[in-house]
């Protein structure tokens, strides 16, 4: 209807359109913009879907950080970094610095969320030769490619030729991520 509005239309198809404020002059901020439009943005990414899809058991008041203490000896994987371990079946292997297995002196970790809101950890070099030792999600077990030892979630052996199982490391979960203690 008014002056304003028409130029408002024309510096939109001239190419203003990515504006989040039209300012015309001598069109001052009267009423009827709407607010600035910066807070309603996509929503932040990153830390707020960790923390809101997490909820592995940690209850209302274990929210990021509050129920799973980071100490001089844990390694903390986050979900942020690691969103595979929210998922049911997930798992990470990984290096803890400062870790070596009683086996084979390996720094390699396993982690996994073999059911819902239950995580494990163990050492992930094999007791028998010491090659490294993956979670296999469709079998529930813990497998050597080498020569195809088989450990439970317990970490127990299930198949040979290893005849020791895996160390088995305590784990924490929070709205944050997965807290393995490191002995
Ligand atoms: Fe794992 Fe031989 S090294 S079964």
């Amino acid at each position: 209807m008014s002056d304003c509005d028409e130029r408002r239309r024309r510096l939109l198809t001239v190419g203003m359109a990515g504006a989040a404020v039209l300012l015309v002059p001598g069109c001052g901020g009267s009423g009827n913009d709407p607010a600035p439009v910066d807070g309603g943005g996509p929503a932040e990414a990153g830390e707020d879907d960790a923390t809101d899809e997490g909820g592995d058991g940690a209850g209302e008041g274990g929210g990021c950080g509050e129920t799973c203490a980071a100490g001089s000896k844990t390694l903390e994987l986050t979900f942020a970094k690691y969103p595979q371990l929210k998922n049911v079946g997930g798992s990470v292997n990984t290096s803890a610095s400062g870790y070596k297995d009683p086996s084979c002196g390996l720094a390699l970790i396993v982690v996994a969320q073999p059911t819902a809101g239950k995580y494990v950890a163990f050492s992930a070099g094999c007791p028998h030769q010491c090659c490294t030792v993956a979670y296999n999600k469709s079998r529930t077990e813990f497998m050597c490619p080498c020569h195809g030892s088989t450990f439970n979630t317990s970490g127990q052996v299930v198949v040979g030729p290893a005849t020791k199982g895996l160390q088995q490391l305590s784990v924490c979960a929070d709205d944050c991520g997965v807290t393995v203690t490191l002995p």
